[in-house]
């Protein structure tokens, strides 16, 4: 599915929804939550977000890339490093992927996937035997490459389990197949890609584009996403 404005096409019962933000929420949520960040509450706006300071949570906003004003983090990996981060909890709004998550909620299982977790996942998903949707953010309604590519990688690692009822995902499987060996020239040109450098954000980029560098599956349980223990 390559945009969560799609996603009430999909029948989610009984389904597994992978949620993919490459850059960069799914990312920075992978990150807090292998930092030792307790859970992390994904929220669709500002206002919504900010009340949950109240109550002790850390606060991480971003829009259109970049960091909004008067919130603990905005949405560099980078920052869920910190030791700050130690069994805290997370409120969290970003401009595509905490959507996504919530457009989810009708789903059996919502997890949250980059290629920073990118075998765990896979391994999740084998364990289960459900049926499986890959939700990519994209941004703004539109399809992104980055998402996509995490889609064919995904494929990859459970090619020898899974048929696919959609050519989209055959699409994304080839399109990772073409990408394999410089996912960065390929997404050289990618508008997120774009839109970051033009904000000087250039090491988010680089570090989202690492495969499994965390061994982690973050999965929403009720209103947070936590880390789920095999
Ligand atoms: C998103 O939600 O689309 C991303 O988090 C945007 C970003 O962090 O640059």
């Amino acid at each position: 599915c390559f945009s969560p404005e799609l996603i009430h096409l999909y029948d989610l019962k009984g389904r597994i929804v992978v949620v993919v933000d490459i850059l960069r929420a799914t990312s920075s949520m992978v990150t807090g939550l292998a930092h030792g960040l307790e859970k992390i509450v994904p929220v669709s706006n500002l206002d919504e977000c900010k009340s949950y300071s109240q109550q002790g949570y850390l606060t991480a906003a971003e829009r259109d890339g970049k960091m909004a004003l008067d919130f603990d983090f905005g949405n560099s990996p980078f920052s869920y490093m910190a030791d700050l981060v130690k069994n805290r909890t997370l409120a969290m709004t970003t401009t595509n992927g905490t959507r996504a998550i919530r457009l989810s909620a009708e789903a059996d299982k919502v997890v949250v996937g980059a290629f920073l977790n990118l075998s765990s996942v896979a391994a999740y998903l084998q364990e289960q035997q459900k049926d499986v949707l890959i939700v990519c953010a994209g941004w703004k309604g539109k399809f992104n490459l980055e998402d996509t590519l995490f889609a064919g990688a995904l494929a990859h690692k459970l090619q020898d389990s899974f048929e696919s009822e959609n050519d989209a995902t055959l699409a994304s499987w080839h399109l990772y197949e073409t990408a394999t060996n410089d996912l960065a020239g390929f997404l050289s040109k990618a508008s997120h890609v774009q839109r970051l450098k033009n904000l000087d954000i250039h090491k988010d980029i680089t570090f989202c584009l690492q495969q499994d560098v965390y061994d982690i599956v973050p999965i929403m349980e009720g209103d947070f996403l936590v880390p789920y223990i095999p």
